[in-house]
Parts: C-alpha cells; structure tokens; sequence
C-alpha cells in the first residue's frame, strides 16, 4: 500500500510568483530516490490558498529517507535564497495511504 505525503502550503499572493519560479528551478532529486513514485505541485484555483505538494511513496520509511537526506536538505537551500524569502505563510504535512487508484483503461485500473 502507497503512501501519500502532502506538503500543505500558504503562500501569500505577493509571494506566489516566486514559489512557482522556485519550483520550476527546482533540484529533480526526488525523481531518483528509492521508493519515490509520484510528485505534482498543485496551484489553489478555487476553495482554498494552500498550494499542496503531493509526494507518494512505496513506504513511509522511503519517505522519511528522503526526508531527513541531503538531497532533501539540498532541494530546499532554494540556491542561496532562503525559504523565508518564498515565504511560507505556514506549512503542514498531511499523510495519506492509497486504498485504491484508477487512470484510464489502457493504463490498468487496480487496488494498491
Ligand atoms: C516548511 C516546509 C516546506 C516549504 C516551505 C517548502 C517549499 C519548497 C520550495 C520553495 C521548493 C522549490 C525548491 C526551492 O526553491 O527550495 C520545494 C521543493 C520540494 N519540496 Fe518542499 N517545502 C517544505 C517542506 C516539504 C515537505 C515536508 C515535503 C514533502 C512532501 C516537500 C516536498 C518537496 C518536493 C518533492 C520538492 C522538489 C524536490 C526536488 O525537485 O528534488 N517539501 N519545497
């Protein structure tokens, strides 16, 4: 069984521009750590100013690798602009299990 981590985050509008650029520069390390399997930066539309980075992982314990590693640590020196500077209002983890997934037929439907 998968499980999903969110990182919940809101960004004042001043700051938005800027947590985007930051993410369009981001490290890509996590694309080769074991045990990663998804990643999307969701911008709020509509309901809600939380941006959510949603992670999925094979375990909780590939998650908390990659957490407390480098590449983690590296990923989020923002290259010598601090992440105060992208300003975070507040941040939140949010952690989920995948009980089921579909996507369209031609690429398997199944239980996790
Ligand atoms: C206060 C907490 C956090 C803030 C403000 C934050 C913000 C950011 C920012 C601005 C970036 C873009 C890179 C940079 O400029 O540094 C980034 C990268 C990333 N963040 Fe966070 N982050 C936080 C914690 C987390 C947590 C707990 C997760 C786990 C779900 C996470 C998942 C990611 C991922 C997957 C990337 C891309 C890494 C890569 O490309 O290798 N972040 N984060």
């Amino acid at each position: 069984m998968s499980i999903v981590k969110i990182n919940a985050v809101t960004v004042p509008k001043d700051k938005q521009e800027r947590f985007e650029e930051r993410f369009r520069g981001r490290a890509g390390a996590v694309e080769t750590t074991p045990g990663f399997e998804w990643f999307e930066l969701l911008r709020p539309v509509e309901g809600t100013d939380q941006y959510l980075v949603y992670t999925r992982w094979t375990t909780v314990e590939d998650y908390e690798a990659w957490q407390s590693s480098q590449d983690f640590d590296r990923a989020h020196d923002g290259g010598g602009d601090t992440l105060a500077s992208a300003a975070p209002h507040s941040a939140h983890v949010w952690t989920y299990e995948v009980l089921e997934y579909a996507g369209p037929k031609a690429n398997q439907a199944g239980q996790a």
